[in-house]
């Protein structure tokens, strides 16, 4: 197993809707790789449903509530973890919202909810949890990015938050390297998610017929995988990286 042996929160570990996230998603996948997971979401039930999943198959989880954009609820989630599991090695950082108004049709309260929540909370669950992958001799971080903070996209805020992610992962990875804590992001294309059914609605097939060389959009799943090889000791020398999981869209 991959992960054998390993303590790890998934941050956003719910879905919005009914169906796979990529949180839920990669949570199971550690959980059936060894990890022990604790599935933090602002939605406990959502949280819950995921624990529920991981437990059915054998797995180890525990849910905890948490809105990672306040800094004392990011701190208690890793309290919370390190008094339950007793160390901290890996945290993906999933949690990202993109709402709003398209182009300059954003509002002020729309432009901070979006970077709160797609920035911020990156930095707090960090702040909180770097002293204790210090205390277990080091971890890895992974951090959820998008395609959309490498090309433009309506919703301003959201592509901006995005290649803020990016910026931010290059910046602590150099910061932490001394710490041996890794830290690298996946940037995810279109993917089948209750999020990108929210966002892009029925226009969905059409657009990824047109714009994806691989002409179907990716599954949480295929997300989770490339998440899984950050966080393991397979990827034990790369660190600052984005993993493209777009169908080669990037490449275009
Ligand atoms: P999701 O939206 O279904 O799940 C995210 C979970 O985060 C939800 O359960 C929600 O309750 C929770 N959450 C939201 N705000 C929170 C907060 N402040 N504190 C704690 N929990 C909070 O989405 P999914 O599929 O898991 O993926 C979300 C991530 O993937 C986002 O970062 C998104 O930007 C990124 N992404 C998704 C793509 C896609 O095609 N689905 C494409 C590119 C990036």
């Amino acid at each position: 197993m991959r992960l054998q042996g390993k303590v790890a929160i998934v941050a956003g570990a719910g879905s919005i809707r009914p169906g796979m996230g990529n949180g839920k998603a990669t949570a199971i996948l550690f959980a059936r790789e060894g990890a022990k997971i604790v599935a933090v979401d602002r939605n406990l039930d959502a949280a819950e449903e995921t624990v529920g999943i991981i437990k059915g198959e054998g797995g180890e989880a525990a849910a905890v509530e948490a809105d990672v954009t306040n800094e004392s609820e990011a701190r208690k989630m890793v309290e919370e973890t390190v008094s339950k599991y007793g160390r901290l090695d890996i945290v993906f950082n999933n949690v990202g919202i993109g709402l709003g108004g398209v182009g300059l049709r954003v509002t002020e309260e729309e432009w901070d909810a979006v970077m709160n929540t797609n920035l911020k909370g990156i930095l707090f669950v960090c702040k909180y949890a770097v002293p204790e992958m210090r205390r277990s001799g080091g971890g890895a971080i992974v951090n959820n990015a998008s395609m959309a903070g490498f090309s433009s996209h309506p919703i301003y805020a959201y592509a901006t938050s995005k290649a803020g992610v990016t910026a931010l992962t290059r910046s602590l990875a150099v910061g932490l390297a001394k710490d041996n804590i890794r830290v690298n992001c996946v940037a995810p294309g279109f993917i089948a998610t209750p999020m990108v059914d929210v966002l892009m609605g029925e226009q969905r097939d059409h657009v990824i017929q047109q714009r994806v060389p691989l002409r179907r959009h990716g599954k949480a799943e295929e997300v989770a995988y490339a998440v899984l090889f950050l966080a393991s000791d397979e990827a034990s020398f790369i660190t600052g990286q984005t993993i493209c999981v777009d169908g080669g869209l990037s490449a275009l």
